[in-house]
């Protein structure tokens, strides 16, 4: 069965305030809507159109993270976004479409599969959370009366249809609709309610920011690794750290480049993730890795952290010397340590100490690098 993800992001936002519109804007370290995309991938659905406004600049900015994502143009409300959305998926093949709103980015796998499977039995399907408050009817800010609340549902997304029979359902659509539920009623569908989730909202006002980063967070995996590394000093003319070559009047000696600082921040993140460390990767006793440069390790551990669905949040190493001087260098350090491991420099932090002399690496006989790492997961 093929199934398609279709993420309405072409709003303005208004009520959420902010300067761009919510669903670009940053919650809990990514935008909005890398965390509703996310969320997809996450339950297994891979086949994603997002509808936005060509014209928003941060749109287009977000969206760039995710070139697999396919995109489509807005319209004037959100039926008519829905709408193109569809008619650009007609040619896909698409059986079964999830249309969800781009500000929803803490639904969960058991929301959408919740959607989904209803599809075998119903042609529409859409997660409802039963209210449970008591309800008022107001007039004029006075209690007019009880409103009856057993039969009444918050309605949420991802609303899951028979594709071909919600398209028409829009084609046919006269009037406005709040969402996809009621273009198919009108057009006579029956719809049926899945379980819905108090956690998944809709970021809708300012205040809605904080509680989807608290929803988020308390679903988030964070490991935090550390690593240690000494290379002794031998004949040669540099020194390679942080991938970064540098002059100098002795070379470090090691199986491989001996590029201790590179070392400490592969063995912090396979310390996050349990991992041993890079002995037990490259053995040192394999002649393979004689010589070799090592962003060749701190790729295996970034490869491995991300086949476990995890991200590096961040990086921080320190070198131990009293020489070479290692601050005119940091930078460079940084810039290619970022490419190595795929993230921000912002996320990249190359920092450098003596030890007054004292010990061995005041006494010039090696240098020392430790790093720390945090590994996080939602
Ligand atoms: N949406 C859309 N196209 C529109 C209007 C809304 O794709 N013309 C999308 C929004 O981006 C959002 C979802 O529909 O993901 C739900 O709409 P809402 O929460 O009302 O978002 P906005 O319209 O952006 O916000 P506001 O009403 O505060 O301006
Ligand atoms: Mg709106």
């Amino acid at each position: 069965m093929t199934t398609a993800v279709l993420i309405v992001a072409a709003g303005k936002g208004t009520r959420a305030g902010g300067g761009i519109a919510k669903q670009w804007r940053i919650l809990a370290g990514k935008t909005v809507i890398d965390w509703t995309i996310a969320a997809f991938r996450r339950a297994g659905l891979n086949h994603i159109m997002v509808v936005r406004d060509a014209q928003d600049a941060a749109g287009r900015d977000a969206l760039r993270a995710h070139p697999d994502v396919q995109q489509a143009d807005g319209g004037a409300d959100r039926a008519s976004s829905v709408l193109n959305g569809l008619l650009a998926l007609q040619r896909d093949g698409i059986q079964h479409v999830l249309i969800h709103d781009a500000a929803r980015p803490c639904v969960s796998p058991t929301v959408i599969h919740g959607a989904l499977d209803a599809l075998k039995t119903s042609i529409a399907a859409a997660p409802g959370l039963p209210v449970t408050d008591a309800l008022w009817i107001g007039d004029d800010n006075m209690v007019a009366g009880p409103q009856d609340r057993s039969n009444l549902f918050a309605a949420q997304t991802p609303q899951a249809f028979h594709f071909d029979a919600i398209l028409s359902a829009h084609l046919a659509l006269e009037g406005a609709a709040a969402d996809d539920v009621e273009v198919a009623r009108k057009a006579g569908l029956p719809v049926r309610i899945t379980p819905g989730d108090s956690n998944n909202i809709k970021i809708t006002r300012p205040e809605d920011f904080a509680r989807a980063e608290t929803i988020l967070r308390s679903s988030m995996d964070i490991r935090l690794g550390n690593g240690y590394d000494v290379h002794r000093f031998g004949p040669g003319d540099h020194v390679t750290l942080c991938g970064i070559p540098i002059p100098h009047d002795h070379g470090l000696q090691g199986h491989s480049d001996a590029d201790v600082g590179m070392h400490a921040v592969t063995d912090a993140l396979y310390g996050a993730l349990a991992e041993g460390d890079i002995g037990r990767h490259f053995p040192p006793s394999d002649p393979q890795w004689k010589g070799a440069a090592s962003d060749i390790f701190l790729r295996h551990a970034v490869d491995l952290a991300t086949s476990r669905g995890f991200s590096i949040g961040n990086i921080d190493c320190t070198l131990v010397c009293e020489f070479p001087k290692i601050g005119p260098h940091a930078e460079a350090m940084r810039t290619r340590m970022a490419e190595i491991t795929g993230i921000g420099r912002d996320r990249i932090s190359i920092k450098a100490t003596t030890s007054e002399r004292l010990g061995f690496t005041g006494r010039g006989e090696g240098i020392a690098a430790l790093a720390t790492a945090t590994l996080v997961r939602v």
